[in-house]
Order: structure tokens, then sequence, then C-alpha cells
């Protein structure tokens, strides 16, 4: 059977991208710049492994991200065109043509390259990730008030992402399919009132308005999706799944969960000194 080849596929959406992949049967690589079981070694920036790891692949789904995502997916799309690559998926992000953030312009560049490179390709944009919501809040820890944006986000579960890009890439190419989002369309305050009571703090909420284009532009609701939700998996039963997970500890001790934290955000030489043999998770961690 003809390999899958997916990069990211060691992150937060790559990881259930990548078990739902294996669990329908599929043989599949995981590009990462570690080494370790069931890892392909390789790196998007220098281009180093990426040719080896393509040798033999049909299906490439594109989930990296990192620094310099532009030049990491012209690597990637160079080779995948020298490898005869079948189908090229690539995950973006709902608005990324609207709102004027630094990031999301590297996403449409990235989607530009993607439908301009003449291998059959699928591009699916989603909205904000569960995950990153909850980091947002569990970021300003440390501040006597919780700061809610005054604009709506409509987070959705990762696995639901997964099991959606695991139909696209088992199916024809499709060019630009629908944009994705979560069950439900929530204020910035009503998503940390979530998050305050799933963490039990206390704090004050405070609302976040920003000057600018970038704001203006999340305000108008350009990160969301109209019509039917295609996600069902709500914020409220995400952190109880996440506080289950924290009662029940797999991670290192307590007193090292602020060095841990920080450790998830190393590069991965970085992160295996610092951790040698244990790396921190890619797991979802609710703190207060
Ligand atoms: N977060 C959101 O709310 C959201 C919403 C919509 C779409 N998306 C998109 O979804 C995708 C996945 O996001 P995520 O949050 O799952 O990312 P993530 O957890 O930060 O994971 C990033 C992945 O990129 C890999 N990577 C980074 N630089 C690399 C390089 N130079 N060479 C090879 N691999 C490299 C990392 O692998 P190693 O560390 O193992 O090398 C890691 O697996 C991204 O394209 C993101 O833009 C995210």
């Amino acid at each position: 059977m003809a390999a899958m080849l997916v990069t990211g596929g060691t992150g937060k959406l790559g990881t259930p991208t990548v078990a739902a992949l294996r669990a329908a049967g599929h043989n599949v690589r995981v590009l990462s710049r570690r080494t370790g079981d069931g890892l392909t070694t390789g790196n998007l920036l220098t281009g180093e492994g990426v040719a080896a790891a393509l040798a033999g692949v049909n299906t490439v789904l594109h989930l990296a991200t990192g620094r310099n995502d532009v030049g990491a997916s012209r690597t990637l799309v160079a080779e995948a065109r020298q490898a005869g690559i079948r189908h090229l998926v690539f995950m973006s992000i709902v608005g990324v043509d609207a709102i004027p953030l630094g990031y999301y312009r590297q996403k449409l560049a990235i989607e530009e390259l993607v439908s301009g490179s003449g291998i059959p390709h699928t591009i699916l944009r989603a909205t904000q990730f569960h995950n990153l919501v909850a980091g947002v809040f569990r970021a300003q820890r440390f501040l006597p008030v919780l700061l809610a944006p005054t604009f709506s986000v409509q987070p959705i579960d990762v696995h639901e992402v997964a099991a959606r890009l695991v139909e696209l890439a088992t199916t024809d190419a499709a060019g630009r399919v629908p944009d994705i989002g979560g069950p439900e369309q929530r204020t910035g305050r009503d998503l940390a009132r979530a998050w305050r009571d799933a963490t039990g703090s206390r704090r004050r909420i405070a609302p976040l308005r920003l000057p600018g284009a970038t704001f203006a532009a999340l305000t108008a609701g350009h990160n969301m999706v109209s019509g039917a939700p295609y996600g069902h998996r709500t914020f409220e039963e995400f952190l109880a799944g996440a506080g289950a997970a924290r009662r029940h500890p797999t991670g290192p001790p307590r007193a090292h969960a602020v060095r841990w934290r920080i450790g998830r955000f190393l590069p991965g030489s970085a992160r295996k000194r610092a951790y040698p043999g244990n790396s921190p998770s890619n797991g979802i961690e609710v703190t207060r």
C-alpha cells in the first residue's frame, strides 16, 4: 500500500489525524525534526530528509507550522512535485483572506502556492481550535484579571478537524472545500466565563478591545463560518475532558509544571536537551 506523509504529525492537530489514519488502516509516515519511534526525520526549513520522506508516498497532509511557513511549504511543494505526489492536502484557517494578521497572510500565500503547484490538492480552512482558545486564557494566569476579547469565535475540536482531514485525504483532490467551524459562535466574554468555571478561577473578566484592522476584521466575524456548523463538541465539553486529564496527570510532577509548559514551546533539539528521554506532550492542559 502506498504511504501517506503527514507534516506536523506530532502537533496538536497532527497527532489525532495520524491516529485516525492509522486506525483506518493507512500506512502513515510522520515527518518530524526529531528522531524517534514512528517518526520520519526531516526539516522543511532546511529540506533535510524531505525527499527521502516522500519516496513511495501518494498523499501528503501538510499540517506543519513553525518559523517561516512559506519557505517551509515552498520546499515541500518543490519536493512533492519532484516525487510525483498525487494529492496534497493543506490545512488553513478561516478568514486568512480577510484578517490582516501576519500569520494569516502566510497561510494565504501557502494556499496560493499549493493551488498553483500543479499538484492535485485539497485546501481546508478551519476556525480556531479549542486548545488555542484555552491557551489564550491560560497564558494570562499571572494577570490579576482575565482579559476577554470583545469579538466572537467559533472554536472547534481538533479530533473533528482530524476526522474531516481523513475524509479529504482518502478521496480525490477537491481544491478549496467548504470551511469548517465549531458548534457555537461565542463571545470572548462567554468563553472566558466557561474557562473560569472549569478551572475554578475567581478573577474578574475584563473586556479587551484593540484598535486596528485585524481587530476590526475579527469583530466583523471574518474568523467564523456561517450556516450549519460542522463541529459538535463544545468548548465546555473540551474543558471537561481536559480537566479530567489534569486530575489524572501523566506528565511531570507539579514542581516542574511551569518549566514543562515553557518547554513545549522550545524547538525540538532544545526540548530534547531540556527533557532527555521525556519530551513535553502536546496534550491539553488547563491551569488556573
Ligand atoms: N491552532 C488553531 O487554532 C488552528 C486553527 C486552524 C488551522 N490551524 C492550522 O493547523 C495546523 C496544525 O496546527 P497545530 O496547532 O496542530 O500545530 P502545532 O501543534 O504547533 O504543531 C506544529 C507541527 O509542525 C511541525 N514542524 C514545525 N516546523 C517544522 C519544520 N521546519 N519541519 C518539519 N516539521 C515542522 C512540528 O513537528 P516537530 O516539532 O515534531 O518537528 C509539529 O508537529 C497549522 O497549519 C495551523 O496553522 C490551526
